[in-house]
Parts: structure tokens; sequence; C-alpha cells
């Protein structure tokens, strides 16, 4: 069984492209949505809340996590991983929803960390649309640096994005957010247009389209969920132990109210979703209550 992890409702656009390219896995799919957003938390509250999500799912019966949001991934992903993991759940494994993106614009696998064999590309500069604290963990820039020195990476935080897109805001409401956002980044840039962005938050593909009317055209908007995907099917390829109850079930849990959570989905999953309440005695079981 796959997790799928975040804050809230975002990582239900990876969890889509997922389904797609895995149509006979099962999923479930968890959303800490009673403690979202992550995005201008403090990160060792951060780092707390995602290891309590990632025992959720394990109890729930995950052996292979994908942590389908960036803030999250940004603050804890290597520590959890190097630290947490091997000792707690050495059979498990978590991957965070960056480390994709980091070997698609740098086309070197992760493990690698830096780069052995490859030639350098051509300069260019990737932007980066993310959450405050994504932003400030600097985890693109220096993801990407180890790996392509060549390409430059200028961010640019959206701290209001994640709640205004959490609560439904009208498409206007969200049109002048972009429109601000791309503003500053391009001000960063002397008006000069990026080669790419990316979309560093897993709410923002719903608002893909925004970002491209705001931005100059002919920027290309890396797809995280569809990059993601791929990168699974190549990991399943890989290591086809890691995840072998295989299936067609989807589930979706969320620490929030299943009822509010569910009506906000269908426009992150594309189809209606039905989330229910993390089980009490699972609940009660973790926190030893
Ligand atoms: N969707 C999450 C991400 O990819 C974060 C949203 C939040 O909780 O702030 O960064």
């Amino acid at each position: 069984m796959i997790g799928v992890f975040d804050s809230g409702h975002g990582g239900l656009t990876v969890l889509r492209a997922l389904t797609r390219a895995l149509p006979r896995r099962s999923f479930i799919y968890l959303g800490d949505n009673a403690h979202a957003p992550y995005g201008d938390r403090d990160p060792e509250d951060i780092y707390r809340l995602t290891l309590a999500s990632m025992e959720r799912l394990f109890a729930l019966g995950c052996t292979l996590v994908i942590m389908a949001c960036n803030t999250a991934a940004a603050t804890g992903l290597r520590r959890l991983q190097q630290t947490w993991l091997p000792v707690h759940h050495p059979d498990r494994r978590v991957i965070g929803v960056f480390v994709p993106m980091v070997e698609a614009i740098t086309g070197v696998p992760w493990m690698d960390n830096i780069r052995t064999g490859h030639h350098a590309g051509e300069p260019r500069t990737i932007a980066v649309f993310a959450t405050r604290h994504t932003v400030n963990t600097g985890v693109y820039i220096c993801e990407i640096a180890t790996r392509a020195p060549e390409v430059k990476v200028v961010q640019q935080a959206c701290p209001a994005l994640v709640r205004l897109i959490e609560g439904a805001a009208p498409r206007p409401v969200l049109e002048r957010a972009v429109h601000r956002y791309v503003k500053l980044l391009m001000r960063k840039l002397d008006g000069i247009a990026p080669a790419a962005v990316i979309l560093g938050c897993t709410h923002y593909p719903i608002v893909a389209d925004l970002f491209a009317n705001a931005l100059p055209s002919g920027v290309e908007i890396l797809s995280q969920p569809d990059i993601t995907a791929r990168s699974l099917v190549h990991y399943l390829q890989r290591h086809p132990d890691k995840d072998n109850q295989h299936g067609e079930t989807v589930s979706f849990y969320t620490t929030g109210n299943p009822a509010l959570v569910s009506r906000l989905a269908s426009q992150f999953y594309g189809s209606p979703v039905l989330f229910q309440a993390v089980p009490d005695e699972l609940e009660r079981a973790l926190t030893g209550s």
C-alpha cells in the first residue's frame, strides 16, 4: 500500500497523477487538515506533525509513503530518512515530492548527491514559487546547486496562496494574488523571463493556469504531479519489493473534519472524494492515551 501525505488538500493533485500512472496500485491519502497550513509554522512543529502522520500511514498499512508536501519534505525529509526511519521503521520508505523535481532539472539521481560523469548543461535560470517555509529552507537552491551549479534558482514565496486556495477564494482573488507574486519574481529577475518555473507547493497546480497567464509567454511550468508520478513508476520498477500489496483501492483520511474536507477535495482531485476520519483507536494507540 502506498501512502500519500500532505498538510491538507494539495497532495490530491499529486495523488491524481499517481493513480493515473499506476492504476493497479492501492493508495491511502492522508491530509493533516487539522493542522494545515504548515507553511508558516515553526520547523520543529512541522517535523513533529510530519512524523505523527507518517506513523498514521504506517499504522494504516503503508510500506511506502510519498511526502506530497513540499513544506514538510523541505523541513524534514533528510532528517527523517537519516535518523528517524532507520531506528523506528527500517522496513518502510518515505520519498519526498521535491526530489523528483531536482532530479528532473539537474539530470542527477538523488542518491548521487553530486554530479558524477554528467556534463554541465547550459546556464539557465529556474524560478520556484513555494510557501514561505519552503523558500526559507532554501532546499531547491541547495539541492540543485550541488548537482547543477550552472542552474540559477530564484525563489518567490507566496505566503497567502495556500490559505486562499484552502478557503475556496474566488478566482479573481486568486488571480490578483498570483499576479502579485509573479510581479515580485520578475522584479528579482530584472524582467528577464526564467527558462522554467517550478510550482513548489502541491496546492498550486490548481492555479497553474493563473501562473501561466501572469508569466511571460513561453515560460515552461514544470508539473510536479506528473514528474513525481513518472519518478514513482521508475522507483517501483527498480524496487518492486517496496510495495508488494497490489490492488486498485484509494482511501482518503483526514485529521480534520471529513465532511468539510471532502467538500473542497474534488477541485484538487478532479472527481468527488469522500474523506474519513483517522480511526480513534489508531489515534489512541499512537498517542498512547
Ligand atoms: N501543499 C504544501 C506544499 O506542498 C503546503 C501547504 C501548507 O500547508 O502550507 O508545500
